[in-house]
């Protein structure tokens, strides 16, 4: 069976077990222990941050639990729970229709709510962590389901529990939100204030539909549509790199962006290294780097997950060569455990 993915790469499966209700992915797991023992099993979401590098001999997992409920209410705040198969932007629209505030700068990021809470997906200044307040999910091993508090999710960076020490054991089932009932904006991240201002707006009167608006009109203008273009959004994570190494590049490239991380170190941009390395807008074979975001990497049509691969690997070697920094991939690579 097709795998769907932005990337557009084609990737086939032995099954795609897609499920509505805790109840139907228990029985799925169920069957799945019966019949199927000892074959991979992998849980995507919309498949917006995948590269396939083969077929995937083994059995997909996919939510498709709707709805929400909201659990909590007080004057300032209240706490949604969501369908982990609801798409993310979809429930920001209409959590602003509603009145509940925070997500607005997450607006436009593609996939689902699930993998908003494992990926920790994050933009112009807001982590799905600053909302989140728990995390349900269901074992893979024994359909037993678990709660974690935002603390226990390990965040960081595009990081969090589900992604490293519990890869591939939980299927996550619901996320509690918790959201303001009165709109701040959030407009730290750079060049926000100005698109604000040069949309004749100021920032005491703006609604969040309008932020909204400005975020959606700003990620369309520089992000590829994975409908046109096959994409998985940010290719790699922006370097996170000690202090004195950023203060060294910064004496010969005075110019670069750098941003204050955790624990005194520095955030660097990976699409400026990779702009300056040459590659912005380049070809290698039927992969590209994207022309207006160069960390994006795009399908130009018919390209392979190989072919975003090799074209993944001489950007970080030029990368790696022009300013010594090793670049990590944003975008989960999967290839059947068989094959490999
Ligand atoms: N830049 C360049 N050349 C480029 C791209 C960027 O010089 O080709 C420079 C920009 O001029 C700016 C800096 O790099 O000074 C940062 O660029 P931008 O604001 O576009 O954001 P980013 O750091 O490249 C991150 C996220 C995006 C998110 C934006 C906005 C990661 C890996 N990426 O990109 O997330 O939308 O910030 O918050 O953290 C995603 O994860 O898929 C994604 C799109």
């Amino acid at each position: 069976m097709k795998i769907e993915n932005t990337f557009g790469i084609e990737a086939e499966a032995r099954e795609v077990i897609t499920y509505d209700s805790e109840e139907a992915l228990r029985e799925a797991i169920a069957r799945i222990h019966k019949t199927d023992e000892g074959l991979p099993l992998l849980h995507v979401g919309a498949g917006s941050n995948l590269l396939f590098l083969s077929d995937f001999d083994g059995i997909i997992l996919k939510s498709n639990i709707k709805g929400h409920i909201i659990k909590a209410e007080t004057m300032d705040e209240v706490f949604v729970e969501v369908g982990s198969g609801e798409m993310c932007d979809e429930f920001i629209a209409y959590a602003i229709q509603m009145g509940w505030y925070g997500m607005e700068n997450l607006s436009l990021i593609p996939g689902q709510v699930g993998a908003a809470a494992v990926q920790n997906i994050g933009a112009y200044g807001v982590e799905a962590q600053d909302v989140i307040e728990e995390v349900k999910g269901i074992s893979l091993k024994d359909g037993s389901e678990r709660v974690w508090k935002k603390a226990d999710c390990q965040y960081g960076y595009r990081q969090s529990i589900f992604k490293g020490g519990l890869w591939g054991r939980y299927a996550i089932t619901r996320v509690t939100f918790r959201l303001k009932k009165h709109f701040e904006p959030k407009l730290q991240y750079g060049g926000l204030v100005k698109a604000v201002e040069e949309k004749g707006l100021t920032k005491d009167t703006l609604t969040a539909q309008e932020l909204r608006q400005i975020i959606i009109d700003i990620r369309r203008a520089k992000l590829p549509d994975p409908e046109v273009q096959g994409n998985a959004g940010s290719f790699f994570k922006n370097p996170i790199v000690p202090k004195e190494q950023a203060d060294r590049l910064l004496s010969e490239h005075p110019t670069m962006p750098h941003y204050p991380a955790d624990a005194g170190k520095v955030k660097l941009a990976a699409g400026w290294l990779i702009e300056q390395a040459g590659w912005k807008g380049k070809s290698l074979g039927p992969a590209a780097v994207h022309d207006r975001q160069a960390l994006v990497l795009v399908n130009k049509g018919e390209a392979t997950g190989d072919d975003i691969k090799r074209l993944c690997d001489a950007v970080k070697k030029d990368v790696r060569e022009r300013f010594g920094i090793e670049l990590e991939p944003e975008v989960n690579f999967i290839t059947s455990i068989h094959n490999s």
